[in-house]
């Protein structure tokens, strides 16, 4: 059944769990979703973002959601909109049928330009009050996605800042996010601790001083009811990187969150854990994998259903490893 974000982050914060939300385009995508999930008994957040609304259009995603919602009858989903740039395009969204939607205040309408303070407060509290007379939840984002080491978004399209941002953006300051969360009343909140969307998060393995688990600890302590989001959340599996780049990829060093940091987030209040990244590479890492090996091949379904088994693969893992498994 569809749900609203708010009942389903309410259960994961009394029972001390975390819920992946991954990002959907594609056919392919949602099964490996909705059969992992499956498999795991787990409750589901699936987002669409602009560049999914332009790639497949925004009746097709939401009829992908609804008919995994029609075979999965039993399963929990959020039909959720994410990195929202505007009222009007959350309220677009809210028509379409979306339980929840994010407004992403932190940057303008081009989602790109960081905003200031007012600015967030403002599109966010109007956004609430329409969703929230619609029984749709409500993300919003207080700090921008961006490196500690480059100050750089590093997103080439889509949601990311453009430039070199100022340090005091990179991260979530706690008394601001009791005052956001006050003033707006969202339901989740989103904050920087030095993530960024993509596959090119860190040059090495991060330490404390890139990825400022520490700060979810501090937001947490000052805002224990809010509902935090954590995005860029991929964890960029090596593994997979060594297939893409094994099979004819050329994919330079590079690292993701490690599941065990976002494990330690979950103990702090880090309730919806965004993943687009991952299952972009498990796929073309199958992909490229499956077609090296069966040069005479030519029937897409064979090599689709490789990405399938590769996508199930990561979400079983993050699944378990979030402790959403057994919670549907
Ligand atoms: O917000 C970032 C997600 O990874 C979506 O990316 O706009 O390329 O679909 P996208
Ligand atoms: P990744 O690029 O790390 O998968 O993050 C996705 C995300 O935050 C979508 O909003
Ligand atoms: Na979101
Ligand atoms: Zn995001």
């Amino acid at each position: 059944a569809l749900i609203s974000m708010r009942q389903l982050l309410d259960h994961a914060a009394e029972h001390g769990y975390g819920v992946p939300a991954f990002n959907v385009n594609n056919l392919e995508q949602m099964r490996a979703i909705m059969e992992a999930a499956d498999k795991t008994d787990s409750p589901v957040i699936v987002q669409a973002s602009a560049g999914a609304r332009k790639y497949a259009g925004a009746p097709f995603l939401r009829h992908l959601i609804l008919a995994a919602v029609e075979e999965f009858p039993l399963i929990p989903v959020v039909m959720h909109q994410d990195h929202g740039t505007s009222p009007a395009v959350c309220q677009r969204s809210i028509q379409l049928g979306f339980s929840s939607v994010m407004m992403d205040g932190s940057l303008g309408e081009d989602g790109k330009t960081p905003t200031d303070y007012e600015y967030n407060v403002d599109v966010t509290r109007r956004t609430v009050d329409m969703a929230h007379a619609c029984g749709v939840s409500v993300e919003g984002e207080l700090g921008c996605l961006g490196s500690l080491e480059t100050g750089m978004a590093g997103e080439e399209d889509g949601i990311g800042a453009e430039g070199k941002l100022d340090h005091d953006k990179l991260l979530t300051d706690p008394e601001e996010a009791a005052d956001f969360v006050k003033k707006t009343h969202v339901d989740a909140l989103a904050i920087a601790i030095g993530t960024s969307h993509g596959a090119y998060k860190f040059t090495r393995p991060p330490t404390g001083d890139i990825l400022a688990i520490e700060r979810i600890k501090e937001i947490h302590a000052r805002i224990p009811d809010t509902h935090l989001v954590m995005h860029g959340s991929s964890s960029v599996p090596q593994e997979w990187l060594e297939i893409i780049n094994q099979y004819g990829g050329e994919i330079p060093e590079t690292y993701g969150v490690p599941v065990e940091e976002i494990v330690e987030g979950i103990k702090h209040g880090v309730r919806k854990v965004n993943i687009d990244t991952d299952l972009r590479l498990a796929s073309t890492g199958a992909v490229r994998r499956f077609l090296a090996e069966n040069k005479a091949e030519f029937d897409p379904r064979k090599f689709l259903k490789e990405t399938m088994k590769a996508m199930t693969e990561v979400c079983v893992a993050r699944y378990e490893a979030f402790g959403t498994a057994g919670n549907a």
